[in-house]
């Protein structure tokens, strides 16, 4: 299988299933100099994203809490495929909670989806690149890593975490032709977004979240997926261990 695709670049997408996932893995799977291997819990929109895309080669649904889950993931593609190239880390939960009601079990699920997985398989992944001398990460993370979110303090931790991971291993892996960055995005309609306004305690509804936004507006699904696609580029070589704020000006204050 590796002879076929050894000029292409193999891609892995995690939340391929969900929202922003889904138009990474559509706005990618037009280049034919990419080839996609995507997962995701949800099973039936895996299987219609291969059937449905160009270059989607192959899905594995399971749970990234799980770290014997990555583990199979990253090996079974590895095996198939000849090892990845580009690692998308977009899977995230959002935990909407006050500190004083914050459970034991949501603070294990949000960091061990949000950031170990993130980091479990950026491990997984880097004796193969450094071999390759090329590769690519992009963690999407979220403005609220970066200037912090009331009631979001375990999801703001957890995207804080990608920070660092983003900025130390664009270090350490520089010298291998490796760029890893992160995309921050402000809201994004989503079931994700969705779950925090739907939440009985938050007295916030989506007008007044998108009021608070400079540009008055949510950001589309497609902007992350042109960024994600600017930062694997050639041209984006140059560009490693940054964060990326996009968020039609929330970041700002
Ligand atoms: N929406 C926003 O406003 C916003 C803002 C900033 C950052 N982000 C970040 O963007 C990323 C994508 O979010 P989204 O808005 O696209 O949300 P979404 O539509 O809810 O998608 C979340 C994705 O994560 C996957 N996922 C959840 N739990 C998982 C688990 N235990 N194991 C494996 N995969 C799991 C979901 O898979 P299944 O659906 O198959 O379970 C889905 O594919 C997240 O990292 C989020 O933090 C979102």
């Amino acid at each position: 299988m590796l002879d076929n695709y050894s000029k292409s670049k193999i891609v892995l997408i995690t939340g391929a299933s969900g929202v922003i996932g889904n138009s990474i893995v559509n706005l990618l799977s037009e280049d034919n100099n990419l080839k996609l291997l995507i997962t995701g819990q949800n099973e039936v929109k895996l299987k219609y994203l291969k059937s449905e895309l160009n270059n989607v080669l192959a899905y594995l649904a399971g749970d990234l809490i799980d770290y014997k889950f990555r583990e199979k993931l990253i090996s079974s593609f590895s095996e198939e495929f000849g090892g990845l190239d580009i690692l998308i880390n977009n899977a995230g939960i959002y935990t909407w909670s006050s500190i004083d009601n914050l459970q034991a079990e949501q603070i294990d699920k949000t960091l061990d989806l949000n950031l170990k997985a993130p980091i479990h398989l950026c491990h997984l992944i880097s004796q193969g690149l450094k071999k390759k001398k090329w590769g690519r990460i992009i963690n999407i993370g979220s403005i609220s890593g970066s200037v912090g979110e009331a009631n979001a303090s375990l999801y703001s931790a957890s995207k804080a975490g990608l920070i660092g991971l983003t900025k130390s291993l664009a270090l350490e892996l520089a010298e291998y032709g490796i760029t890893i960055n992160s995309i921050s995005p402000g809201w994004v309609k989503s079931p994700l977004s969705e779950s925090v306004f739907g939440d009985e305690n938050n007295p916030l509804n989506e007008k007044d979240e998108i009021d608070c936004v400079p540009q008055k507006r949510w950001i589309e699904p497609s902007e992350i997926a042109h960024l994600v696609k600017f930062l694997i580029s050639e041209p984006a070589c140059g560009l490693t261990g940054q964060v990326i704020n996009l968020c039609a000006g929330l970041s700002l204050g």
